[in-house]
This record gives structure tokens, sequence and C-alpha cells, in this order.
């Protein structure tokens, strides 16, 4: 430890897998997610032991493609346990990049704390030239350290950028650019560090959330369909017969979907189903009664949420309630 660092905070590290810990096998091309433990990716960056007294937690070794509701559970549990130690001034979740904004929205709606949050990972794994993960953890830890990064949700950090859980997206398959604010604009910059802050979030989320997956071991099934030219209603159909309680659909344009669609859809609706239309575009808002009655068919619009973090919207609030009205509320709510 560096003199002084009995001042330092003591943050907790909860490893989930990912890229981040990824090792190649031949040197170039494929890899195998979460192959190295998180001591070993720390002993990449010994900087970091300048910035925080750092704990490691194993929570899963997974690459995100896995992750599921039982991990989002016990991971919330873990994280919350931490967040209410007193003595823990925040949190870094290690995470493949595939699914961290859900698994980052989650954690923004259900945890119960104002501490810096911050899930990070990498688009190059371990072993590879250049890869991503020592400086995405660096930034990562020295966020979590930093005081002002309170109240500002959970945030996911990679390539010097710093995103809102309910912003960040991942936009490619592979470059190290992938995360994008696809709304609202980035929470800040971090260079080696050093933070440029932008403006905090406006929409609710952490302590301010009316979620709580506290005793729960399960969330109820929800899914998603993806619209496209010449749908037909047999997935919808096949989600209604699966056992979904919600549905989300990845409609064309504003939300949109062909007639036999739509009529399965209103189906869905009829039969109890909460349906929420989203959009497959990747940007924009879906708003109420455009060129669809969401109205008279029942439906949510999604507002701002691209269709996987709707997803995760309609799975908690469906822990809630299952009136339409008080859902969409949740929709402009966070
Ligand atoms: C994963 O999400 O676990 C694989 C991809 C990545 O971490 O970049």
């Amino acid at each position: 430890m560096p003199a002084g660092s009995a001042a330092l905070p003591r943050l907790r590290i909860l490893a989930t897998g990912g890229t981040i810990a990824g090792a190649q096998v031949d040197g170039t091309r494929g890899y195998k997610a979460a192959a190295f433990s998180t001591d070993a990716l720390l002993a990449a960056v010994p900087q970091v032991s300048a910035l925080a007294h750092l704990e490691v937690e194993a929570v899963a070794a997974i690459g995100s493609q896995d992750m599921d509701d039982a991990t989002w559970l016990r991971l919330a549990a873990r994280a919350q346990a931490a967040l209410d130690d007193p003595t823990l001034a925040g949190l870094v979740i290690t995470h493949g990049t595939d699914t961290m904004e859900e698994t980052a929205f989650f954690l923004n709606l259900v945890l119960r704390s104002d501490k810096p949050v911050v899930l990070v990972g990498a688009m190059r794994p371990a072993t590879a030239i250049s890869a991503d993960g020592p400086m995405n953890l660096y930034n990562a830890v020295a966020v979590a350290a930093c005081p002002e990064m309170r109240r500002r949700g959970v945030l996911v950090v990679a390539n010097d950028e710093i995103h809102f859980a309910r912003e960040v997206a991942k936009t490619n398959t592979t470059q190290v650019g992938t995360f994008r604010a696809t709304h609202r604009g980035l929470a800040g910059l971090v260079n080696s560090g050093r933070f440029h802050l932008y403006a905090p979030p406006t929409r609710r989320h952490t302590a301010q959330s009316v979620f709580s997956v506290a005793g729960l071991t399960a969330l109820p099934r929800v899914d998603i369909v993806y619209a496209h030219a010449g749908m037909d209603r047999a997935l919808i159909d096949a989600a209604v017969r699966a056992g979904a309680r919600g549905l989300v659909l990845a409609g064309v344009g504003d939300g949109n979907l062909g007639a036999a669609a739509l009529h399965a859809a209103a189906d869905a609706a009829r039969q109890g189903l909460a349906v929420v239309r989203s959009s497959r575009t990747g940007g924009g808002v879906v708003e109420r009664n455009i060129e669809i009655d969401d109205d008279a068919l029942g439906f949510i619009a999604a507002d701002e949420l691209n269709p996987q973090k709707a997803r995760v919207l309609l799975q908690l609030g469906l822990t809630q309630t299952a009136d339409r009205a008080a859902l969409q509320e949740f929709f402009f709510a966070y």
C-alpha cells in the first residue's frame, strides 16, 4: 500500500466474468470468457492500489450472454449487502459487455443506495494486443472511489466514458467504442482517473426507485418479439403459450407492427399480458397513440427505452402491478 493509504476509500469488486476476464486460445481470434480471476485482472493494473482498498467477491464466472434472472437476483442481493456496509464507499462490478446495459439498468432500479456502483467490462480479452480491460478497470475504480459520483445511479465505464445505466447501449459487435448514450447523453468522461462530469440523470433510480427484489426467487416472464416486414402472428402467440406475463415488441419505426402481428398483440393484451411497444431502430421515443391506438388496444408505450431495457422495467413493474396505466407511468418515470 502506498503512504497514506489508510485514508483511501474501501471498495468491493463483484466479479461476474465476461471478456474482461477472457483468454484467447490461439493468440489472435477466438477466446474463452471468464477465464481469469479478478485478482489476476487487478495484477495487470497495480496502479489501482493508489486509488482504493479493494476487496473481491466472485458472484459468477460467465459470459454475459448467460446472464439470467437468477443471477441478477443473486447479484442484487450481494450488491445491496455490500452497499449497506457503512464502511464501504462504493462498488465495481466486472461484467461482459453483451448484456451489461440490462444488468446495469436492473441494478439501477433495485439497489437502495446513493453510493457509486460501476459496471465495467472490455471488448478485448485480457490476453489481446492492446487489451482495453486494464484501463477500463482503472477508470472504473477511480469512478467508484469518487464521492462526487454519489446519487448518479448505476454507471457503466468503458473507453474513457462514463455512462448512465438507463442511457447506455451496446452498438457495435467488436469495437472498443461500442457503448453509446442513445438519448440523454453521457454521465461524463474519465481520462486515466481524471473526471469531466456532465449533468446528473433526470429519471428516477436507486434510492428513489419503488422497485425491490429483496426476498424474490424469480421474476415475471417477459418475452421480446422482434418485428419485421412480412411478420405473422406466430411468435407473439408462442410467447402467450409459453406463459409470458409481459411482451415487449421491438416494433418497426415508431414501435409499429403489421396487421397480422398487431392483431396477435391485441389478443395477447386482451388475455391479460402487459404489451409494451418499443422500437427496433435504436433511437427515438415511442409515444402513445400515434399510428397505433394504444388506449383502445391496451398497450403501453416504451418511451425512450430500447426493447431489452423495456423488458427489464416491465419485469420489475409486474412485480408491483398488472394495471396498464400504472405500468405506463413507470415507463415515463424511470
Ligand atoms: C460477454 O458479454 O460476456 C462477452 C462479450 C464481452 O464481454 O465483451
